[in-house]
Parts: structure tokens; sequence; C-alpha cells
């Protein structure tokens, strides 16, 4: 079988070309990283789970008019997505302090935030992705005022529906990281939600319990990783058979 080939391999996934001209193939790994890389491990079955998950929650959110990277899933750990250039600004969106916000600014983990916050870190493994704002973003020619718009606009609709999605099984939805591409037709360029969104890059806390089900098991060796990320599965429904 001929070896496709290999665009770019990420901590999580790797993308390969895809079966057609525009098209990358998306590959879920088992791998778990945190603090930049210092921590590592695998976690059995993560791949397939959030392959399933990234899966269900871009296909909802495509029904509510949020333009996305993805095609379809193609198998357990594969998804055939859209070629896009990808903008190198992680958006993160918080509801509830957790993580580094609460390492950054004091406050107590747990506390509700009187509004979403939205903040935009530069893409870099080398720099350890730090904090910048639109001001870095618009003078180093990342991105321009008019895309960080549509991108805001995106991210705040897309925390709107998954904070409601999430709130209906019994989870809030603390915060989440969304990366955003440039996708180009013949006739223009449009904006596309990219990457995955799974329990890698949200928080996921039981509203009754406060238990954590993502990637803060892994971070803070909670232990039941994947049993956490297989909850969630189950809660929306798409557990994967086997
Ligand atoms: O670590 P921090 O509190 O800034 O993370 C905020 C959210 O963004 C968390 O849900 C985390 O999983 C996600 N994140 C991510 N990839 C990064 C940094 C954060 O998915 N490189």
């Amino acid at each position: 079988m001929a070896r496709r080939r290999r665009i770019y391999e990420g901590k999580a996934k790797v993308l390969f070309e895809g079966p057609e001209p525009g098209t990358l193939v998306q590959y879920f790994k088992d791998d778990a990283t945190a603090f930049n890389n210092q921590k590592h491990g695998v976690i059995t079955g993560k791949g397939v789970l959030n392959n399933r998950i990234s899966e269900y929650l871009m296909l909802r959110l495509a029904e509510i008019g949020i333009p996305t990277h993805f095609v379809r899933r193609l198998n357990m750990r594969e998804q055939l997505v859209r070629e896009v250039e990808i903008i190198p600004i992680e958006v993160v969106v918080r509801n509830v302090a957790a993580g580094s916000l609460v390492k950054r600014f004091g406050v107590p983990e747990g506390q509700i935030l009187p509004r979403s916050l939205v903040e935009y870190y530069y893409k870099s493994d080398a720099l350890g992705d730090p904090m910048i704002s639109e001001e870095h973003i618009t003078a180093f020619g990342w991105s321009t005022t008019q895309e960080i718009d549509d991108i805001l606009a995106l991210s705040l609709r897309v925390n709107d529906f998954l904070s409601g999605l999430f709130l209906g099984i019994g989870l809030r939805l603390v915060d989440f990281k969304l990366e955003f591409g440039r996708f180009y037709t013949e006739e223009e360029m449009r904006i596309v939600l990219a990457d995955e969104i799974s329990p890698d890059n949200m928080r996921l806390w039981d509203v009754k319990t406060n238990e954590k089900l993502d990637k803060d098991r892994f971070r803070q060796d909670l232990g039941g990783v994947k049993e956490a990320y297989q909850e969630v599965a189950r809660r929306l429904g798409i557990l994967p058979e086997g």
C-alpha cells in the first residue's frame, strides 16, 4: 500500500495528504502532552474517542452555521478535512476560572467569571505559546482586524452553543481552545474553525460533583483519563463500539 505523504505531525495528531486536492487526513494519536511538552504519556484509545467527539461537535456547530474544516470521518482514527491556511493563534474562551488564569491572576479555581473572557496566544512551541493581544496580532501580521472580528464573533457563538449543549448533559464548559484557518475558494477567502474540539482542549466539569472530565486528569495525575473521555462521549450519545 502506498504510504501517504505526512504533511505535519503535532503532539496529538498527524496530518496526511488527502485523497483529493485541497483535502487532508487528520489522524488522532493516543499521545498526550502537557506543560509545553514537558510531560508525555500515552492514553490508549484517546485518539478514537477524540476523533468521534470532535466529529460530533464540528457537525453540530456546522448545523448552526459555523464554518468548519471538517468534511467527514473516515474511520476510527481519521477524518477528512479541508486544507486551510492555519492562523498561528490559539483562541481561548473561559467561563470559569481554571488553569493558567488561576496561576496568572490568583483568582480562585471554580470562580464563575462575570463575563466570558477571550484570550489569544501565539502558536509557538519554541516560545511556549505566549499570551498576546490584538495589537501583537496585527503588528506582527499574523492576522488582520477584520479577521480578528470574525474569529471573535465565531468563538463567542461556539461558546454559547457548546455551553448549552454540555449543560444539557450535566457538564459545565469551563474553558476551551479553538484554532482557525483561511479557506480559499476561487471567489473568496473564508475563516473556518479548524483543528479539533475534544477533552484535550476543553475543560469540562460535572455540574453536580465538579468532577473533571478532561485533560486535567492527565495534567494533574488524577487517573481515569480514558474513562473521563469515555464518559463525555457516553453523555453525548456517541460512545464508539468496541
Ligand atoms: O492552560 P490554560 O488554562 O491556559 O488552558 C485554557 C484552555 O485551553 C484549556 O481548556 C486547555 O485545555 C486549552 N489549551 C489547549 N492547548 C494549548 C493551551 C490551552 O487546548 N496549547
